[in-house]
Protein backbone atom coordinates (compact mmCIF):
# COMPACT_ATOMS: atom_id res chain seq x y z
CA UNK A 1 0.00 0.00 0.00
CA UNK A 2 1.00 3.47 -1.02
CA UNK A 3 1.89 5.32 2.45
CA UNK A 4 0.29 9.05 3.16
CA UNK A 5 3.51 10.75 2.33
CA UNK A 6 3.40 9.05 -1.03
CA UNK A 7 -0.16 10.17 -1.87
CA UNK A 8 0.82 13.69 -0.59
CA UNK A 9 4.07 13.65 -3.05
CA UNK A 10 1.88 12.59 -5.42
CA UNK A 11 -1.02 15.16 -5.14
CA UNK A 12 1.75 17.85 -4.37
CA UNK A 13 3.42 16.74 -7.86
CA UNK A 14 -0.03 17.42 -9.53
CA UNK A 15 -0.62 20.65 -8.32
CA UNK A 16 2.74 21.94 -9.40
CA UNK A 17 2.39 21.03 -12.92
CA UNK A 18 -0.08 23.74 -12.95
CA UNK A 19 1.29 26.25 -10.39
CA UNK A 20 4.79 26.75 -9.27
CA UNK A 21 2.99 28.93 -6.09
CA UNK A 22 4.52 28.74 -2.80
CA UNK A 23 1.67 29.75 -0.18
CA UNK A 24 2.65 30.31 3.44
CA UNK A 25 -0.70 30.61 4.29
CA UNK A 26 -4.04 28.47 3.88
CA UNK A 27 -7.42 29.18 4.16
CA UNK A 28 -10.18 26.92 5.37
CA UNK A 29 -13.77 28.59 4.87
CA UNK A 30 -17.23 27.46 6.66
CA UNK A 31 -20.60 27.38 5.89
CA UNK A 32 -22.10 29.75 4.35
CA UNK A 33 -18.03 32.14 4.87
CA UNK A 34 -17.41 32.16 0.88
CA UNK A 35 -16.51 35.14 0.93
CA UNK A 36 -13.40 36.10 1.50
CA UNK A 37 -12.78 33.91 -1.36
CA UNK A 38 -14.06 36.41 -3.66
CA UNK A 39 -11.40 38.66 -2.49
CA UNK A 40 -8.61 36.25 -3.98
CA UNK A 41 -7.05 37.18 -6.90
CA UNK A 42 -6.93 34.25 -8.75
CA UNK A 43 -3.97 32.74 -10.58
CA UNK A 44 -5.12 28.74 -11.24
CA UNK A 45 -8.29 27.08 -9.48
CA UNK A 46 -8.18 23.18 -9.38
CA UNK A 47 -11.02 21.01 -8.97
CA UNK A 48 -10.23 18.34 -5.80
CA UNK A 49 -11.61 15.77 -8.64
CA UNK A 50 -8.77 16.34 -10.35
CA UNK A 51 -6.22 16.03 -7.43
CA UNK A 52 -4.69 12.55 -7.27
CA UNK A 53 -5.64 11.11 -3.53
CA UNK A 54 -7.94 14.08 -2.33
CA UNK A 55 -11.14 12.67 -0.93
CA UNK A 56 -13.95 12.01 -4.10
CA UNK A 57 -17.16 14.40 -3.54
CA UNK A 58 -20.13 12.78 -2.28
CA UNK A 59 -22.05 15.88 -2.62
CA UNK A 60 -22.47 15.39 -6.85
CA UNK A 61 -23.97 19.19 -7.70
CA UNK A 62 -21.05 21.11 -5.05
CA UNK A 63 -17.91 20.53 -6.29
CA UNK A 64 -14.90 21.80 -4.00
CA UNK A 65 -12.13 23.79 -5.47
CA UNK A 66 -8.47 24.49 -4.13
CA UNK A 67 -7.73 28.41 -4.85
CA UNK A 68 -4.26 29.43 -5.81
CA UNK A 69 -3.81 33.61 -5.35
CA UNK A 70 -3.49 36.55 -4.08
CA UNK A 71 -4.83 38.35 -1.12
CA UNK A 72 -3.88 41.50 0.24
CA UNK A 73 -0.97 41.16 -1.66
CA UNK A 74 0.05 37.40 -0.22
CA UNK A 75 0.06 34.32 -1.73
CA UNK A 76 -2.73 32.06 -0.36
CA UNK A 77 -4.53 28.55 -0.98
CA UNK A 78 -7.74 28.27 -0.06
CA UNK A 79 -10.05 25.64 0.25
CA UNK A 80 -13.77 26.40 -1.21
CA UNK A 81 -15.64 23.57 0.86
CA UNK A 82 -14.23 21.42 2.74
CA UNK A 83 -15.03 17.55 3.85
CA UNK A 84 -16.91 16.62 6.76
CA UNK A 85 -17.20 13.81 9.21
CA UNK A 86 -20.56 13.59 8.98
CA UNK A 87 -20.17 13.09 5.04
CA UNK A 88 -19.18 9.83 5.88
CA UNK A 89 -15.28 10.71 5.29
CA UNK A 90 -12.90 9.63 7.33
CA UNK A 91 -10.70 11.57 9.72
CA UNK A 92 -7.87 10.73 7.51
CA UNK A 93 -9.81 12.33 4.38
CA UNK A 94 -10.88 15.21 6.15
CA UNK A 95 -7.75 15.97 7.03
CA UNK A 96 -5.76 15.37 4.13
CA UNK A 97 -5.67 18.92 2.29
CA UNK A 98 -4.28 20.54 5.27
CA UNK A 99 -1.21 17.83 4.88
CA UNK A 100 -1.06 19.00 0.98
CA UNK A 101 -1.47 22.46 1.98
CA UNK A 102 1.35 22.36 4.65
CA UNK A 103 5.03 23.51 4.36
CA UNK A 104 6.28 20.43 5.43
CA UNK A 105 5.65 18.30 2.30
CA UNK A 106 3.80 20.01 0.38
CA UNK A 107 3.11 23.50 -0.98
CA UNK A 108 4.59 25.80 1.91
CA UNK A 109 2.00 26.50 4.41
CA UNK A 110 2.63 27.31 7.91
CA UNK A 111 -0.25 29.91 8.53
CA UNK A 112 -3.47 27.94 8.38
CA UNK A 113 -6.49 30.17 8.73
CA UNK A 114 -9.92 28.32 9.65
CA UNK A 115 -13.36 29.62 9.79
CA UNK A 116 -16.86 28.15 11.00
CA UNK A 117 -20.40 27.99 12.10
CA UNK A 118 -21.25 27.46 15.05
CA UNK A 119 -23.71 27.70 17.96
CA UNK A 120 -23.02 29.81 20.50
CA UNK A 121 -23.92 28.33 24.22
CA UNK A 122 -22.03 30.97 26.15
CA UNK A 123 -25.23 33.32 27.62
CA UNK A 124 -23.30 36.24 26.29
CA UNK A 125 -23.49 35.12 23.17
CA UNK A 126 -25.81 36.42 20.42
CA UNK A 127 -26.44 35.30 16.95
CA UNK A 128 -24.10 36.93 14.66
CA UNK A 129 -20.96 37.20 16.59
CA UNK A 130 -17.81 36.42 15.98
CA UNK A 131 -16.11 33.92 18.30
CA UNK A 132 -12.34 33.94 18.14
CA UNK A 133 -11.07 30.31 19.15
CA UNK A 134 -9.03 30.07 21.99
CA UNK A 135 -9.05 26.16 22.37
CA UNK A 136 -11.15 23.18 21.81
CA UNK A 137 -12.77 19.81 23.01
CA UNK A 138 -12.74 16.78 20.86
CA UNK A 139 -15.81 15.07 21.08
CA UNK A 140 -15.79 13.61 17.84
CA UNK A 141 -15.28 10.31 18.91
CA UNK A 142 -12.44 9.91 16.45
CA UNK A 143 -8.86 11.56 15.88
CA UNK A 144 -6.96 12.08 12.39
CA UNK A 145 -3.46 10.77 13.90
CA UNK A 146 -5.00 7.28 14.48
CA UNK A 147 -2.85 4.71 12.91
CA UNK A 148 0.77 4.66 12.13
CA UNK A 149 2.90 7.65 12.36
CA UNK A 150 4.92 9.21 10.02
CA UNK A 151 7.55 10.82 12.46
CA UNK A 152 8.84 13.34 9.36
CA UNK A 153 5.30 14.53 9.09
CA UNK A 154 4.93 15.33 12.95
CA UNK A 155 5.22 13.38 16.39
CA UNK A 156 3.20 10.60 17.77
CA UNK A 157 2.04 12.33 20.63
CA UNK A 158 1.89 16.02 19.33
CA UNK A 159 1.64 18.93 22.21
CA UNK A 160 -1.86 20.63 22.09
CA UNK A 161 -0.92 23.46 24.48
CA UNK A 162 -1.54 25.90 22.16
CA UNK A 163 -4.15 24.36 19.28
CA UNK A 164 -4.52 28.18 17.99
CA UNK A 165 -1.79 30.55 17.82
CA UNK A 166 -1.46 33.01 20.81
CA UNK A 167 0.20 35.36 18.20
CA UNK A 168 -2.36 35.31 15.70
CA UNK A 169 -5.09 35.80 18.12
CA UNK A 170 -3.49 38.98 19.95
CA UNK A 171 -3.33 40.32 16.24
CA UNK A 172 -6.79 39.62 15.24
CA UNK A 173 -8.09 41.39 18.20
CA UNK A 174 -6.09 44.24 17.57
CA UNK A 175 -7.27 44.38 13.95
CA UNK A 176 -10.95 43.86 15.49
CA UNK A 177 -10.39 46.76 17.55
CA UNK A 178 -8.75 49.14 15.44
CA UNK A 179 -12.04 48.01 12.93
CA UNK A 180 -14.57 48.45 15.65
CA UNK A 181 -15.86 45.24 15.19
CA UNK A 182 -16.88 43.31 18.58
CA UNK A 183 -15.34 39.84 18.72
CA UNK A 184 -15.79 37.10 21.35
CA UNK A 185 -13.60 34.35 22.48
CA UNK A 186 -14.34 31.10 23.31
CA UNK A 187 -13.62 26.81 23.40
CA UNK A 188 -15.19 25.12 20.65
CA UNK A 189 -16.64 21.73 21.02
CA UNK A 190 -16.78 19.69 18.15
CA UNK A 191 -19.26 17.23 18.19
CA UNK A 192 -20.12 14.61 15.33
CA UNK A 193 -23.15 15.97 13.74
CA UNK A 194 -25.10 15.76 11.67
CA UNK A 195 -27.99 16.69 13.53
CA UNK A 196 -27.95 19.60 15.95
CA UNK A 197 -28.06 18.95 19.34
CA UNK A 198 -30.95 18.20 22.56
CA UNK A 199 -31.47 20.80 25.12
CA UNK A 200 -29.51 18.13 27.36
CA UNK A 201 -26.58 17.78 25.42
CA UNK A 202 -26.22 21.97 24.83
CA UNK A 203 -26.66 21.35 29.34
CA UNK A 204 -23.59 18.97 28.90
CA UNK A 205 -21.20 21.07 26.62
CA UNK A 206 -21.45 24.04 27.93
CA UNK A 207 -20.92 22.25 31.88
CA UNK A 208 -17.35 21.19 30.00
CA UNK A 209 -16.66 24.07 29.24
CA UNK A 210 -17.14 25.10 25.86
CA UNK A 211 -18.79 28.25 24.67
CA UNK A 212 -19.41 27.03 21.05
CA UNK A 213 -20.66 23.75 19.14
CA UNK A 214 -19.53 23.27 15.67
CA UNK A 215 -18.82 19.78 13.20
CA UNK A 216 -15.88 20.72 12.19
CA UNK A 217 -12.24 22.48 12.52
CA UNK A 218 -10.96 20.33 15.25
CA UNK A 219 -9.42 17.39 12.66
CA UNK A 220 -7.72 20.31 10.78
CA UNK A 221 -6.59 21.78 13.59
CA UNK A 222 -4.98 18.49 14.79
CA UNK A 223 -3.39 17.57 11.59
CA UNK A 224 -1.89 21.42 11.55
CA UNK A 225 -0.58 21.45 14.65
CA UNK A 226 1.03 17.83 13.98
CA UNK A 227 2.50 19.36 10.74
CA UNK A 228 3.93 22.20 12.98
CA UNK A 229 1.77 24.95 10.97
CA UNK A 230 0.14 26.98 13.52
CA UNK A 231 -3.63 28.56 12.84
CA UNK A 232 -6.11 31.14 13.78
CA UNK A 233 -10.02 29.85 13.74
CA UNK A 234 -13.09 32.37 14.41
CA UNK A 235 -16.18 31.10 14.29
CA UNK A 236 -19.38 32.68 13.32
CA UNK A 237 -22.60 32.30 15.83
CA UNK A 238 -25.21 31.10 13.83
CA UNK A 239 -27.64 29.97 16.66
CA UNK A 240 -28.44 31.29 20.31
CA UNK A 241 -28.23 26.79 21.62
CA UNK A 242 -29.66 28.10 25.33
CA UNK A 243 -31.10 25.11 26.51
CA UNK A 244 -33.91 27.08 28.74
CA UNK A 245 -35.00 28.97 25.80
CA UNK A 246 -34.26 26.78 22.83
CA UNK A 247 -35.64 27.76 19.81
CA UNK A 248 -35.85 25.49 16.57
CA UNK A 249 -33.75 26.30 13.98
CA UNK A 250 -32.67 25.23 10.74
CA UNK A 251 -29.65 24.76 8.95
CA UNK A 252 -31.25 27.56 6.13
CA UNK A 253 -31.03 30.22 9.26
CA UNK A 254 -28.18 29.05 10.15
CA UNK A 255 -26.74 29.38 6.37
CA UNK A 256 -28.35 32.86 6.29
CA UNK A 257 -26.99 34.18 9.57
CA UNK A 258 -23.05 33.26 8.44
CA UNK A 259 -23.87 35.31 5.37
CA UNK A 260 -24.75 38.12 7.21
CA UNK A 261 -22.06 38.03 9.49
CA UNK A 262 -19.56 37.27 7.06
CA UNK A 263 -18.43 40.49 6.11
CA UNK A 264 -16.93 40.91 9.40
CA UNK A 265 -15.24 37.86 9.04
CA UNK A 266 -14.15 38.47 5.75
CA UNK A 267 -12.62 42.30 6.59
CA UNK A 268 -10.64 40.91 9.78
CA UNK A 269 -8.70 38.21 8.18
CA UNK A 270 -8.18 39.65 4.94
CA UNK A 271 -6.20 42.58 7.21
CA UNK A 272 -4.63 39.61 8.89
CA UNK A 273 -3.04 38.48 5.70
CA UNK A 274 -1.72 41.59 5.14
CA UNK A 275 0.32 41.74 8.17
CA UNK A 276 1.36 38.62 8.17
N1 LIG B 1 -24.64 22.66 16.70
C1 LIG B 1 -23.71 22.09 15.94
N2 LIG B 1 -23.22 22.65 14.86
C2 LIG B 1 -23.67 23.88 14.54
C3 LIG B 1 -24.63 24.51 15.28
C4 LIG B 1 -25.14 23.88 16.43
O1 LIG B 1 -26.01 24.38 17.14
N3 LIG B 1 -24.87 25.71 14.70
C5 LIG B 1 -24.07 25.79 13.62
N4 LIG B 1 -23.34 24.68 13.53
Amino acid sequence: MISLREQIEESVKYIRKHTKMRTEIGIILGTGLGGLVKEIRKEIVLDYDEIPYFPISTVESHHGKLIFGTLAGKKVVAMQGRFHYYEGYSMQQVTYPVRVMSYKTGLGVKTLLISNAAGGMNPEFRRSDLMIITDHINLQGDNPLIGPNDDELGSRFPDMSEPYSKSLIALADKIAREKKIKVQHGVFVAVQGPNLETKAEYRFLRNIGADAVGMSTVPEDIVAIHMGMRVLGISIITDECFPDTLQPVSVDEIIKVANKAEPKLTKIMKELVRRL
